[in-house]
Protein backbone atom coordinates (compact mmCIF):
# COMPACT_ATOMS: atom_id res chain seq x y z
CA UNK A 1 0.00 0.00 0.00
CA UNK A 2 1.77 3.20 -0.99
CA UNK A 3 2.05 5.97 1.85
CA UNK A 4 1.35 9.74 2.49
CA UNK A 5 3.95 11.32 5.36
CA UNK A 6 2.70 14.94 6.58
CA UNK A 7 4.98 16.81 8.78
CA UNK A 8 4.54 20.38 10.49
CA UNK A 9 7.71 22.79 10.82
CA UNK A 10 9.00 25.91 12.71
CA UNK A 11 6.56 27.09 15.12
CA UNK A 12 2.88 26.34 16.06
CA UNK A 13 0.02 28.55 14.36
CA UNK A 14 -3.53 26.91 15.60
CA UNK A 15 -5.05 25.18 12.64
CA UNK A 16 -1.82 22.61 12.00
CA UNK A 17 -3.94 19.83 13.17
CA UNK A 18 -6.94 20.79 11.17
CA UNK A 19 -4.90 20.36 8.05
CA UNK A 20 -3.46 17.55 9.34
CA UNK A 21 -6.48 16.09 9.68
CA UNK A 22 -7.90 17.10 6.36
CA UNK A 23 -4.94 16.05 4.33
CA UNK A 24 -5.25 12.74 6.25
CA UNK A 25 -9.00 12.23 5.52
CA UNK A 26 -8.64 13.06 1.79
CA UNK A 27 -5.71 10.57 1.25
CA UNK A 28 -7.95 7.83 3.92
CA UNK A 29 -10.36 7.98 0.88
CA UNK A 30 -8.30 7.48 -1.76
CA UNK A 31 -6.63 4.39 -0.15
CA UNK A 32 -3.26 5.52 1.24
CA UNK A 33 -2.01 5.09 4.70
CA UNK A 34 -1.15 8.05 6.31
CA UNK A 35 1.75 8.69 8.25
CA UNK A 36 2.44 11.72 10.55
CA UNK A 37 6.12 12.33 11.25
CA UNK A 38 6.73 13.89 14.47
CA UNK A 39 9.18 16.77 15.75
CA UNK A 40 8.72 18.67 11.97
CA UNK A 41 12.66 17.60 9.27
CA UNK A 42 14.28 16.42 12.13
CA UNK A 43 12.34 13.14 11.90
CA UNK A 44 14.01 12.76 8.46
CA UNK A 45 16.98 12.64 9.53
CA UNK A 46 17.60 9.98 12.11
CA UNK A 47 17.64 6.93 11.98
CA UNK A 48 14.44 6.52 15.11
CA UNK A 49 11.82 8.85 13.89
CA UNK A 50 8.49 9.37 16.19
CA UNK A 51 6.00 8.01 13.72
CA UNK A 52 2.23 7.83 14.25
CA UNK A 53 -0.16 6.32 11.67
CA UNK A 54 -3.18 8.52 11.18
CA UNK A 55 -6.74 6.82 10.74
CA UNK A 56 -10.09 8.34 10.59
CA UNK A 57 -11.15 8.09 14.29
CA UNK A 58 -7.47 10.12 14.76
CA UNK A 59 -8.13 12.71 12.26
CA UNK A 60 -11.22 13.62 13.70
CA UNK A 61 -10.25 14.02 16.65
CA UNK A 62 -7.57 16.37 16.18
CA UNK A 63 -9.23 18.39 13.68
CA UNK A 64 -10.20 21.26 15.77
CA UNK A 65 -7.63 21.29 18.41
CA UNK A 66 -4.77 23.93 18.47
CA UNK A 67 -1.19 23.82 18.09
CA UNK A 68 0.46 20.45 16.86
CA UNK A 69 -0.44 16.91 17.61
CA UNK A 70 3.00 16.01 15.42
CA UNK A 71 5.30 18.18 17.12
CA UNK A 72 7.49 20.72 15.08
CA UNK A 73 10.98 21.64 14.93
CA UNK A 74 12.74 24.61 13.92
CA UNK A 75 15.50 22.22 12.55
CA UNK A 76 16.76 23.32 9.28
CA UNK A 77 19.38 20.11 7.34
CA UNK A 78 22.82 21.19 6.43
CA UNK A 79 24.38 19.85 3.05
CA UNK A 80 26.39 17.55 5.92
CA UNK A 81 23.22 16.74 7.17
CA UNK A 82 21.69 15.92 3.78
CA UNK A 83 24.89 13.47 3.06
CA UNK A 84 25.28 11.47 6.37
CA UNK A 85 21.74 11.65 7.89
CA UNK A 86 19.17 11.50 5.50
CA UNK A 87 16.94 8.43 6.52
CA UNK A 88 16.12 6.90 2.76
CA UNK A 89 14.99 3.97 4.23
CA UNK A 90 12.08 5.23 6.12
CA UNK A 91 10.53 6.25 2.52
CA UNK A 92 11.55 3.40 0.90
CA UNK A 93 10.39 0.65 3.36
CA UNK A 94 7.20 2.58 4.24
CA UNK A 95 6.46 3.41 0.51
CA UNK A 96 6.03 6.92 0.81
CA UNK A 97 5.32 8.43 -2.52
CA UNK A 98 4.21 11.70 -0.72
CA UNK A 99 5.10 14.11 1.40
CA UNK A 100 3.02 16.73 2.23
CA UNK A 101 5.07 19.88 4.45
CA UNK A 102 2.94 22.38 6.66
CA UNK A 103 4.82 25.62 7.84
CA UNK A 104 6.45 28.94 7.20
CA UNK A 105 9.22 30.25 4.68
CA UNK A 106 11.59 28.27 5.94
CA UNK A 107 10.07 24.86 5.87
CA UNK A 108 9.23 25.96 2.65
CA UNK A 109 12.45 25.69 1.22
CA UNK A 110 13.51 22.58 2.72
CA UNK A 111 10.77 21.17 1.31
CA UNK A 112 11.97 22.24 -2.12
CA UNK A 113 15.67 21.03 -1.47
CA UNK A 114 14.27 17.44 -0.41
CA UNK A 115 12.20 17.21 -3.33
CA UNK A 116 15.52 17.94 -5.39
CA UNK A 117 17.44 15.43 -3.56
CA UNK A 118 15.43 12.55 -3.32
CA UNK A 119 15.16 12.86 -6.84
CA UNK A 120 19.05 13.10 -7.47
CA UNK A 121 18.88 10.00 -5.42
CA UNK A 122 16.41 8.15 -7.80
CA UNK A 123 13.30 7.81 -5.61
CA UNK A 124 11.61 10.90 -6.51
CA UNK A 125 8.57 11.67 -4.46
CA UNK A 126 5.30 14.29 -4.83
CA UNK A 127 5.48 17.40 -2.37
CA UNK A 128 2.98 19.94 -1.56
CA UNK A 129 3.42 22.79 1.14
CA UNK A 130 1.26 24.29 3.45
CA UNK A 131 1.33 27.68 4.13
CA UNK A 132 0.97 28.08 7.58
CA UNK A 133 2.05 31.19 9.99
CA UNK A 134 1.14 33.56 12.25
CA UNK A 135 2.59 36.62 10.86
CA UNK A 136 1.07 35.97 7.56
CA UNK A 137 4.72 36.76 5.43
CA UNK A 138 4.60 34.32 3.04
CA UNK A 139 4.77 35.44 -0.04
CA UNK A 140 2.56 33.83 -2.74
CA UNK A 141 -0.50 33.50 -1.23
CA UNK A 142 -3.10 36.43 0.53
CA UNK A 143 -3.34 34.45 3.72
CA UNK A 144 -1.63 31.73 5.39
CA UNK A 145 -3.80 29.46 8.32
CA UNK A 146 -3.14 31.04 11.44
CA UNK A 147 -2.71 34.55 11.07
CA UNK A 148 -6.82 35.28 11.61
CA UNK A 149 -6.63 33.49 14.64
CA UNK A 150 -3.45 35.18 15.96
CA UNK A 151 -5.33 38.31 14.77
CA UNK A 152 -8.57 37.46 17.24
CA UNK A 153 -6.15 36.76 20.01
CA UNK A 154 -4.32 39.82 19.60
CA UNK A 155 -7.20 42.15 19.04
CA UNK A 156 -9.02 40.61 22.69
CA UNK A 157 -5.66 41.87 24.60
CA UNK A 158 -6.22 45.10 22.82
CA UNK A 159 -9.86 45.46 23.64
CA UNK A 160 -9.34 44.27 27.17
CA UNK A 161 -6.46 47.06 27.47
CA UNK A 162 -8.63 49.80 26.22
CA UNK A 163 -11.29 49.27 29.05
CA UNK A 164 -8.37 49.65 31.87
CA UNK A 165 -6.64 52.35 29.35
CA UNK A 166 -9.99 54.49 29.32
CA UNK A 167 -10.48 54.01 33.28
CA UNK A 168 -6.91 54.93 33.79
CA UNK A 169 -5.94 57.78 31.58
CA UNK A 170 -2.51 56.35 30.84
CA UNK A 171 -1.03 55.71 27.52
CA UNK A 172 -0.80 51.44 26.78
CA UNK A 173 2.07 50.01 24.30
CA UNK A 174 0.80 46.49 23.48
CA UNK A 175 3.68 44.41 21.58
CA UNK A 176 2.39 41.99 18.84
CA UNK A 177 4.42 39.35 17.06
CA UNK A 178 4.87 39.37 13.63
CA UNK A 179 8.50 38.58 13.44
CA UNK A 180 9.89 41.39 11.03
CA UNK A 181 6.40 42.16 9.16
CA UNK A 182 3.84 44.16 10.09
CA UNK A 183 0.20 42.34 9.04
CA UNK A 184 -0.61 40.44 12.53
CA UNK A 185 0.01 44.69 14.39
CA UNK A 186 -1.56 45.92 11.54
CA UNK A 187 -4.94 43.95 11.13
CA UNK A 188 -5.02 43.63 15.16
CA UNK A 189 -4.64 47.39 15.36
CA UNK A 190 -7.20 48.10 13.19
CA UNK A 191 -9.76 45.85 14.50
CA UNK A 192 -8.79 46.61 18.44
CA UNK A 193 -8.98 50.81 17.80
CA UNK A 194 -5.48 51.51 18.46
CA UNK A 195 -4.39 54.78 17.86
CA UNK A 196 -0.80 54.46 16.74
CA UNK A 197 0.14 51.36 14.64
CA UNK A 198 3.81 50.68 14.57
CA UNK A 199 4.74 48.48 11.64
CA UNK A 200 8.95 47.34 10.34
CA UNK A 201 7.80 48.54 7.05
CA UNK A 202 7.17 52.18 7.89
CA UNK A 203 10.33 53.19 10.39
CA UNK A 204 8.70 55.37 12.93
CA UNK A 205 9.96 58.94 14.44
CA UNK A 206 9.51 58.88 18.64
CA UNK A 207 8.70 62.81 18.08
CA UNK A 208 5.46 62.27 15.69
CA UNK A 209 4.38 59.56 18.63
CA UNK A 210 4.24 62.00 20.53
CA UNK A 211 3.15 64.83 18.95
CA UNK A 212 -0.22 62.58 18.46
CA UNK A 213 -0.21 61.25 22.40
CA UNK A 214 -0.03 65.26 23.12
CA UNK A 215 -3.00 66.19 21.22
CA UNK A 216 -5.19 63.04 21.98
CA UNK A 217 -4.92 64.52 25.65
CA UNK A 218 -5.70 68.20 24.77
CA UNK A 219 -8.29 67.09 22.83
CA UNK A 220 -10.08 66.00 25.93
CA UNK A 221 -8.42 61.97 25.61
CA UNK A 222 -6.08 61.13 27.96
CA UNK A 223 -5.40 57.23 26.79
CA UNK A 224 -4.08 55.92 23.92
CA UNK A 225 -2.94 52.84 23.09
CA UNK A 226 -0.01 51.63 21.03
CA UNK A 227 0.03 48.61 18.34
CA UNK A 228 3.45 47.86 18.10
CA UNK A 229 5.18 45.41 16.13
CA UNK A 230 7.91 42.96 17.96
CA UNK A 231 9.53 44.12 14.95
CA UNK A 232 9.48 47.97 14.72
CA UNK A 233 12.29 49.86 14.07
CA UNK A 234 12.67 54.25 14.17
CA UNK A 235 13.64 56.08 11.60
CA UNK A 236 17.14 55.93 12.86
CA UNK A 237 17.82 52.42 13.01
CA UNK A 238 16.27 52.30 9.75
CA UNK A 239 19.08 53.98 8.19
CA UNK A 240 21.86 51.75 9.46
CA UNK A 241 23.60 48.66 7.81
CA UNK A 242 22.44 45.05 8.70
CA UNK A 243 25.57 44.47 10.99
CA UNK A 244 25.14 48.50 12.61
CA UNK A 245 21.65 47.24 13.40
CA UNK A 246 22.48 43.91 15.05
CA UNK A 247 25.23 45.72 16.72
CA UNK A 248 22.81 48.82 17.75
CA UNK A 249 20.28 46.00 19.46
CA UNK A 250 22.66 44.22 21.30
CA UNK A 251 23.24 46.85 23.19
CA UNK A 252 19.67 48.65 23.76
CA UNK A 253 19.19 48.04 27.64
CA UNK A 254 15.49 47.75 27.24
CA UNK A 255 14.34 43.68 26.47
CA UNK A 256 12.33 45.02 23.53
CA UNK A 257 10.97 47.96 21.25
CA UNK A 258 8.15 48.44 22.81
CA UNK A 259 10.07 49.03 26.39
CA UNK A 260 12.61 51.36 25.03
CA UNK A 261 9.63 53.60 23.12
CA UNK A 262 7.88 53.58 26.72
CA UNK A 263 11.01 55.48 27.80
CA UNK A 264 11.80 57.37 25.04
CA UNK A 265 7.47 58.92 25.43
CA UNK A 266 7.68 58.81 29.18
CA UNK A 267 10.94 61.02 29.07
CA UNK A 268 9.46 63.22 26.05
CA UNK A 269 6.24 64.22 27.34
CA UNK A 270 5.89 62.94 31.14
CA UNK A 271 3.08 60.41 30.85
CA UNK A 272 2.66 57.17 32.47
CA UNK A 273 3.17 54.30 29.90
CA UNK A 274 2.14 50.44 30.82
CA UNK A 275 3.43 47.53 28.11
CA UNK A 276 2.00 44.32 27.82
CA UNK A 277 3.26 41.46 25.77
CA UNK A 278 1.07 38.46 25.01
CA UNK A 279 3.69 36.90 23.54
CA UNK A 280 3.27 33.25 22.26
CA UNK A 281 -0.44 33.50 23.76
CA UNK A 282 -0.90 34.48 20.07
CA UNK A 283 0.21 31.36 18.78
CA UNK A 284 -1.90 29.05 21.02
CA UNK A 285 -5.43 27.65 21.53
CA UNK A 286 -7.79 26.45 18.88
CA UNK A 287 -8.22 27.66 15.36
CA UNK A 288 -10.95 30.27 14.84
CA UNK A 289 -13.11 29.60 12.34
CA UNK A 290 -12.44 31.20 9.24
CA UNK A 291 -9.07 29.43 10.28
CA UNK A 292 -10.55 26.06 10.52
CA UNK A 293 -12.48 27.04 6.52
CA UNK A 294 -8.59 27.93 5.54
CA UNK A 295 -7.25 24.49 6.60
CA UNK A 296 -9.67 22.38 5.12
CA UNK A 297 -9.02 23.91 2.17
CA UNK A 298 -5.64 23.97 1.97
CA UNK A 299 -5.69 20.21 3.10
CA UNK A 300 -8.12 19.13 0.53
CA UNK A 301 -6.30 20.67 -2.04
CA UNK A 302 -3.39 19.85 -1.34
CA UNK A 303 -4.72 16.23 -2.18
CA UNK A 304 -6.04 17.55 -5.05
CA UNK A 305 -2.92 18.61 -6.60
CA UNK A 306 -1.39 15.31 -6.48
CA UNK A 307 -4.02 13.43 -7.61
CA UNK A 308 -3.63 15.93 -10.39
CA UNK A 309 0.48 15.19 -10.49
CA UNK A 310 1.28 18.14 -9.99
CA UNK A 311 4.17 17.98 -7.36
CA UNK A 312 6.37 20.83 -5.56
CA UNK A 313 3.43 23.21 -5.03
CA UNK A 314 2.65 25.17 -2.50
CA UNK A 315 -1.51 25.81 -2.16
CA UNK A 316 -2.29 29.30 -1.74
CA UNK A 317 -5.01 31.68 -1.59
CA UNK A 318 -5.80 34.09 -3.85
CA UNK A 319 -8.84 36.79 -4.30
CA UNK A 320 -10.22 33.77 -2.39
CA UNK A 321 -9.29 30.89 -4.97
CA UNK A 322 -7.00 28.46 -3.67
CA UNK A 323 -4.40 27.73 -6.27
CA UNK A 324 -1.23 26.21 -6.40
CA UNK A 325 2.70 28.36 -6.82
CA UNK A 326 5.57 26.69 -7.56
CA UNK A 327 7.68 26.16 -4.55
CA UNK A 328 10.96 27.36 -6.28
CA UNK A 329 8.80 30.84 -6.48
CA UNK A 330 8.22 31.14 -2.98
CA UNK A 331 11.42 30.25 -1.48
CA UNK A 332 13.07 32.70 0.22
CA UNK A 333 10.78 35.58 -0.38
CA UNK A 334 8.94 37.33 2.58
CA UNK A 335 5.36 39.15 2.06
CA UNK A 336 5.86 42.32 3.69
CA UNK A 337 3.19 45.28 4.25
CA UNK A 338 3.30 47.80 1.60
CA UNK A 339 3.28 51.05 2.65
CA UNK A 340 0.59 52.30 0.10
CA UNK A 341 -1.84 48.68 0.58
CA UNK A 342 -5.30 49.20 1.37
CA UNK A 343 -5.11 48.36 5.00
CA UNK A 344 -2.97 50.85 5.86
CA UNK A 345 -4.80 54.08 3.90
CA UNK A 346 -7.65 52.70 5.96
CA UNK A 347 -5.75 53.20 9.09
CA UNK A 348 -4.69 56.11 7.96
CA UNK A 349 -8.16 57.32 7.02
CA UNK A 350 -9.72 56.44 10.04
CA UNK A 351 -7.18 58.98 11.93
CA UNK A 352 -4.38 56.06 13.56
CA UNK A 353 -1.00 57.51 13.42
CA UNK A 354 1.37 55.04 11.52
CA UNK A 355 4.14 57.41 13.15
CA UNK A 356 5.75 57.96 10.11
O1 LIG B 1 6.89 33.06 13.11
C1 LIG B 1 5.97 33.03 14.15
C2 LIG B 1 6.52 33.73 15.37
O2 LIG B 1 5.59 33.63 16.40
C3 LIG B 1 6.93 35.18 15.16
O3 LIG B 1 5.83 36.04 15.14
C4 LIG B 1 7.87 35.38 16.32
O4 LIG B 1 8.80 36.41 16.05
C5 LIG B 1 8.57 34.05 16.40
O5 LIG B 1 7.71 33.09 15.81
C6 LIG B 1 8.89 33.63 17.82
O6 LIG B 1 9.65 32.50 17.75
P1 LIG B 1 10.02 31.62 19.00
O7 LIG B 1 8.81 30.83 19.37
O8 LIG B 1 11.14 30.79 18.53
O9 LIG B 1 10.38 32.56 20.12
Amino acid sequence: MDAIAILTGGGPAPGMNTVVGSVAKTFLEKGYRVLGLHCGYSSLFTKNPRITEIDFLLADDIFNRGGSFLTMSRFKPTDKNFEEDFNLDLFVKNNIKLLVTVGGDDTASTANRIAKFLEAKKYPIANIHVPKTIDNDLWGTDMTFGFQSAVDIATHVIDCIHTTATSHGRVFIVEVMGHKVGWLTLYAGISGGADVILIPELPYDVDKVCKVLKKRRMQGKPFSILAVAEGAISKEESKLSKKEFKAARAQMKEPSVSYRLANEIAERTGQEIRVTIPGHFQRGGSPCAYDRVLSTRFGTAAAELIAQKKFGYMVAIRNNLIVPVPLSEVAGKLKTVSPDCDEIRAARDMGISLGD
